[in-house]
């Protein structure tokens, strides 16, 4: 039986991000530095099932179960953990050894000398910094203002000359081959060996564990026919869409953020003026692998490009990549130099420090382009330009946000924020219309319209019956003055209500036995599961002033859709009462979002 090594496990393990796989399974909700979801091993109505992005385990305060990737597919698959092994080898397309195969044991093994090889050569360029014949690079890294911790840290190089390198590889008795892999090498059609990097910076690109898997190297000569930069060709060991450059180092950074810059000249300048919590992608537009290993060691993604460089687009679809896998991303404005490392060299890091506070979201960039299209104080401007923002805001989810949003546009745009409320709730009312009606076709088992009621409803109005049954003395004046009939959605609930209101007083503790008498057996079983329902009730005072938040909640949001409807069909008020409707609407709004 072929056996896995530790080293191959880990290599399937890292391949298999926690969060991903469990995703594939449960829905996951981001909170701080988890994810929470409900528990796929056991019934439950409220998420305790939670996984750890930085520690890649899972737990359940349910159930109890937990662990690594491995153990959360062996339990859901049913399989043993060497199945899970290769369940995971299969979905991370990682090649296992078999009996038969040697040729795996060999790619293994030819890996392995590539990361000594590229261990030897780092080593190998970093103490020829220090030689006399160094004496450029010297120059220039002085020129540049790092020191020598961050030549260190980075474990900074110097090339050699034609193929210095590839002598000191083979003397410590690597093969051709192996050389040839790294690319570090290349072989001329007449058969020489010639070093790839030659008199340049060199930069070590390592993985997240350290190791060093390939090399940026940058011209020294003031030669405008030679690339700034030479990088390694993607090898067994690298590729530059799944790492990035400094990464070993942020992550053991204390800090929740992670700056991402374009260039190594950019981390490693913010690295030496602390902050190490800096990465830089590898000269590609950010990928979604690059997004995964960011939300694995971040929460939040500061975009830190180049003032030039990249573009709004590079911008916006690095945010949405960042957004979509569950990061906090912002973009880091800068004005005033091309790129971080001349902007914290002329203006120092307290300077960038509020660049880094003051980075803006993914909304407020987008409506900071739309911004830059119009001229606000031409009129017709100003309405374009409310039209294309409301579009973006109305599909902000969270309410909170939106108004924070709204509040800030208004003041720095100077619009009336009755003017964008009334704009965006016209379009979230739309889009929520749209939403509802593609939710009605359902198959027409019923020529009679079917009203879905949610769950949550449901159980609230199960619980205020309970009280009234249970804790009837505590809870009557209470319910019976805030909430009324027409607030009970389904018609079981809404019968058992109206027999509760229809006893006099003092009998309806009997409640009970009235309801037991009603010879009805959807009512009896309804009953019933209102009974044995546990409702978490530790204070019956604080549920029913909960419960009746709620419905006046919901008041509010009814009364909101009214009058965003009222407001469409304007054109039959006067402009006072549109001006009323705004300022109601505003209002509640404004009520709404507090009581969130
Ligand atoms: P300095 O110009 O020395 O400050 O370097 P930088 O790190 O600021 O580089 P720059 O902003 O010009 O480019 C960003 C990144 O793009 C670099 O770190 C490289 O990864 C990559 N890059 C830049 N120029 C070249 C090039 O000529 N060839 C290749 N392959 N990559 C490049
Ligand atoms: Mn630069």
């Amino acid at each position: 039986m072929v056996q896995y090594t530790d080293e191959l496990k880990e290599e399937i393990r890292s391949a298999n991000d926690i969060v991903d796989v469990i995703s594939q399974y449960v829905t996951l909700k981001r909170s701080g530095r988890n994810f929470f979801g409900l528990c796929p091993f056991h019934k439950e109505k409220s998420p305790s099932f939670s996984v750890s992005a930085d520690r890649q385990y899972f737990h359940c305060f349910g159930c109890h179960k937990g662990g690594d990737v491995f153990t959360f597919i062996s339990e859901i698959e049913r399989i043993s953990f060497k199945e899970s092994l290769e369940f995971l080898a299969e979905r991370a397309r990682i090649e296992l050894p078999t009996v038969e195969n040697s040729e795996f044991n060999k790619t293994q093994y030819l890996k392995d000398r590539m990361f000594k090889i590229n261990a030897e050569t780092a080593i190998f360029y970093h103490e020829r910094l220090y030689k006399p014949l160094a004496k450029i690079a010297q120059d220039y890294v002085k020129q540049r203002k790092l020191d020598n911790n961050t030549l260190k840290a980075f474990k900074i190089g110097y090339s050699g000359e034609y193929n210095e390198l590839y002598k000191m590889l083979k003397s410590k008795g690597f093969k051709d081959e192996e050389i040839l892999a790294t690319g570090l090498v290349n072989k001329t059609e007449r058969g020489e060996f010639i070093d790839r990097f030659r008199k340049r910076l060199m930069f070590p690109i390592m993985d997240v564990s350290g190791r060093v898997i390939a090399f940026g190297g940058r011209k020294l000569e003031n030669n405008d026919k030679m690339a700034k930069y030479i990088n390694s060709n993607e090898n067994l060991v690298y590729s530059k869409k799944k790492h990035l450059f400094a990464l070993n180092l942020a992550k053991q950074s204390d800090s929740k953020q992670i700056i991402l810059v374009e260039g190594y000249m950019d981390a490693i300048s913010l690295y030496q003026r602390g902050f190490n919590n800096v990465v830089a992608s590898l000269g590609t537009a950010l990928t979604e692998e690059q997004g995964r290993l960011l939300r694995k060691y971040s929460e939040q993604v500061i975009l830190s490009y180049d003032s030039d460089g990249a573009g709004q687009e590079a911008i916006m679809r690095g945010l949405s990549i960042l957004e979509n896998q569950g990061c906090d991303a912002r973009v880091l404005q800068m004005e005033g130099a091309k790129d971080p490392d001349e902007y914290v060299i002329k203006y120092g890091s307290g300077r960038f420090k509020l660049l880094i506070e003051n980075a803006i979201s993914l909304v407020e960039f987008k409506i900071k382009m739309v911004k830059s299209k119009y001229n606000l104080e031409n009129a017709n401007d100003k309405i374009r330009f409310l039209k294309e923002i409301t579009k973006i805001l109305s599909n902000v989810d969270n309410k909170i946000e939106r108004e924070i949003y709204i509040e800030s546009i208004a003041g720095n745009y100077n619009i009336s924020k009755e003017a964008i409320y009334a704009e965006v709730n016209k379009a979230a009312y739309n889009n929520n219309t749209k939403f509802n009606e593609k939710n009605l076709v359902k198959p027409a088992v019923k020529q009679e319209k079917v009203i879905e009621i949610s769950p949550a409803i449901i159980k609230r109005e199960n619980m205020i019956l309970y009280l009234l049954i249970n804790h009837f003395r505590e809870s009557y004046e209470a319910i019976v003055t805030n909430i009324s009939l027409d607030d009970f959605k389904l018609e079981t609930n809404k019968f058992i209500f109206e027999k509760i209101l229809e006893s006099p007083a003092e009998e309806s503790e009997k409640i009970l036995q009235t309801i037991a008498n009603i010879e009805d057996a959807e009512i009896q079983s309804h009953v019933s599961e209102i009974l044995v329902t546990d409702y978490e009730i530790s204070s019956i005072e604080k549920c029913i002033e909960d419960v009746v938040n709620i419905y006046n909640k919901d008041r509010l949001a009814n009364r909101k859709l009214e009058i965003v409807k009222e407001l469409e069909n304007s054109s039959n008020l006067t402009k006072d009462e549109i001006a009323k409707l705004e300022q109601e609407l505003s209002e509640i709004i404004i009520e709404l979002a507090k009581r969130k």
